[in-house]
C-alpha cells in the first residue's frame, strides 16, 4: 500500500475527472492521500473531496507563500479560524518561495513562522514548501527547534549538506518525480539518507515522473516514483511502500475529522 503525501487533486486541473483520478491511484495501490492548502479559494473544494472519501483522503489546513499577498494577515484568520473548528492532518502547506516573488520576503516570514507556532502549540506536523528558499526556511526553522516541531520538507531536492540539517530537525523529505529526471542529482544525495527519513509525493498536478513529464501529474503515479527508489536503495517496492506508508502514518496520525 502506498502513500501520497502531497497531492492537489482539488485544483481545477482535475475538475473533469476528480473522482476517476481517485480511483486509478486506489486502483494502483495509492491507499491513502494527503491534500496541501493553498489558499482561502482552495478550501471548499479540497474539503469535498476529503469528504467524498473520508477514509483515504487527508486534508491540511495552510497558507501557501505563493498566496502570501497584500491581505494574508486576513487569509491568516481563515486558517486560524478552520484550526479552531476541527482537526487537520497537518499545517501546509507553508514555508518560502524565492523563485516567483522575491519581494514578499518578510511577509512570507510572518505568515510562515505564525503557522509554525501553531501547529507546536496544536501539537500537528507542518508540510513546507521552500522553493529556492531551502537555507532561509531551514535558519527559521531551527530557531523553533522543540519537541513539538516535526513535518516533511516537501519536494526536496537539496544538498547533501542540507539533507543532514533536514534530519538534525528531526523532519522527513518528501521525494518525487524529480527523482525520476534525468541528472536531476536526487539520486546521490539520496543515497545517504536513511529510509526513516523519506516520504513518496507526486505534487499533482505538478512535476510528472518520466515517463509522462510535463504532463498533468497524479497520485496513481507514485509506484513510478517508489520504483526508483527503491532500485536506488536496493529493497523490494512492497517494502518500500510499507516504510515510506509507516513514516506517514506515524508523522500524520489519524485525524478525527
Ligand atoms: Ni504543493
Amino acid at each position: 500500500m502506498w502513500t501520497d503525501t502531497h497531492t492537489h487533486l482539488y485544483l481545477g486541473q482535475f475538475d473533469e475527472d476528480r473522482s476517476q483520478v481517485v480511483e486509478r491511484a486506489l486502483a494502483a495501490g495509492v491507499s491513502s492521500m494527503y491534500l496541501p492548502n493553498v489558499d482561502s479559494r482552495t478550501i471548499d473544494s479540497m474539503l469535498s473531496l476529503e469528504r467524498e472519501f473520508p477514509d483515504q483522503v487527508f486534508a491540511m489546513m495552510g497558507l501557501h507563500p505563493c498566496s502570501v499577498k497584500d491581505n494574508y494577515r486576513e487569509e491568516l484568520k481563515v486558517v486560524e479560524s478552520w484550526l479552531g473548528r476541527r482537526d487537520f492532518c497537518a499545517i501546509g502547506e507553508i514555508g518560502t518561495d524565492m523563485h516567483w516573488d522575491k519581494t514578499r520576503l518578510e511577509e512570507q516570514k510572518e505568515a510562515f513562522l505564525t503557522q509554525v507556532r501553531w501547529a507546536k502549540e496544536l501539537g500537528k506536523p507542518v508540510v513546507i514548501h521552500c522553493r529556492e528558499s531551502v537555507d532561509i526556511t531551514l535558519e527559521l526553522l531551527q530557531a523553533e527547534k522543540g519537541p513539538q516541531l516535526r513535518g516533511i520538507f516537501h519536494c526536496f531536492t537539496g544538498t547533501p549538506e542540507q539533507a543532514r540539517a533536514v534530519m538534525d530537525l528531526g523532519f522527513l523529505m518528501g521525494i518525487g518525480g524529480v527523482l525520476n529526471f534525468k541528472n536531476s542529482g536526487l539520486d546521490k544525495v539520496l543515497e545517504s539518507v536513511p529510509l526513516e527519513y523519506l516520504v513518496l509525493e507526486t505534487d499533482s498536478p505538478y512535476l510528472a515522473p518520466v515517463p509522462y513529464r510535463g504532463k498533468r501529474n497524479e497520485s496513481a503515479y507514485i509506484p513510478l516514483v517508489g520504483a526508483r527508489l527503491s532500485d536506488l536503495k536496493g529493497i523490494s517496492m512492497e517494502e518500500l511502500a510499507r516504510i515510506t506508508t509507516e513514516n506517514a502514518k506515524s508523522l500524520f496520525g489519524h485525524p478525527t475529522k
